[in-house]
């Protein structure tokens, strides 16, 4: 089971090509709108520097880069992510937002990210690093291209620790958002596959020690709505150690 999922993750982009049309409404329904409190939280967690650089890995439809261009300390945005139908849709979302001069989305890998080491002030990673084929690729990419003292803010479902929380999450998961979602996005099994990949997905201490293995400090785990998903944030060394700006 876990090496078909493995298998899928590798060619997941094609998916979410198909799925693209319906993908934001979908979100929105299936989230039950806390997806917007969620990148609001994301938000708070970004360093207070002046014209940062940011890069949204996995960008989708653009929603994270959308939001964060209303920054004021962010000077530029470049979100990366390999389903051109995704982009497409981001595109238009970035045209009608007029935020094109400070907004850029492109096809790009978040295990092989076009970008030189030492070059972003901050990364952000939402609901996508579950469908990298190799996670811990990700996350040496991510250090390889933070400045030092760059931080990453990677937001991921999780699993609740309470028992009834959980049993609510896991019927929810299990069968009403795959009922819907297929239904809708008329994908035969795309949101089948999404559940799989949220409750295979090592989160948690296990994450924090995947982002530790890939260098990055300071780390935490900030669990949000029962930890039904949370928010990771490690940073790279800085050379004085005093670029940690909350
Ligand atoms: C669940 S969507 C999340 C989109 C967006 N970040 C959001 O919060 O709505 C996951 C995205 O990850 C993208 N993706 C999967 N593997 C990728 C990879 N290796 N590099 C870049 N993007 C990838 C998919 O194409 C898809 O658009």
């Amino acid at each position: 089971m876990k090496t078909q999922i493995d298998d899928r993750k590798k060619e997941s982009y094609k998916i979410f090509d198909s799925i693209a049309p319906t993908y934001d409404s979908l979100n929105h329904i299936l989230s039950l709108g806390i997806d917007i409190l969620w990148r609001k939280k994301l938000t708070k967690k970004l360093p207070t520097n002046k014209k940062l650089f940011v890069v949204d890995l996995a960008t989708g439809t653009g929603d994270v880069a959308l939001h964060l261009s209303q920054e004021r300390n962010i000077q530029k945005i470049q979100g990366f992510d390999l389903s051109r139908n995704m982009i497409e849709i981001g595109r238009q979302k970035v045209k009608n937002k007029k935020v094109e001069h400070k907004v850029s989305l492109d096809i790009g890998d978040g295990m092989n990210i076009p970008l030189k080491d030492n070059s972003v002030d901050v990364i952000t990673l939402s609901f996508g690093i579950r469908n990298f084929s190799n996670p811990q690729k990700g996350l040496d990419e991510i250090y390889r291209v933070l400045k030092p003292g760059g931080r990453a803010l990677i937001m991921e479902f999780s699993i609740p620790k309470n028992y009834l929380i959980k049993k609510a999450y896991f019927f929810y998961f299990r069968k009403v958002l795959p009922w819907i979602g297929n239904k809708v996005s008329g994908h035969k099994d795309a949101y089948t596959y999404l559940n799989k990949t949220v409750e295979s997905f090592p989160y948690g201490k296990k994450f924090l020690g995947l982002m530790n293995k890939a260098g990055l400090e300071k780390l935490e785990a900030n669990p949000l709505t029962f930890g039904i998903s949370t928010l990771y944030v490690g940073n790279k060394k800085a050379p004085t150690g005093n670029l940690s700006h909350d």
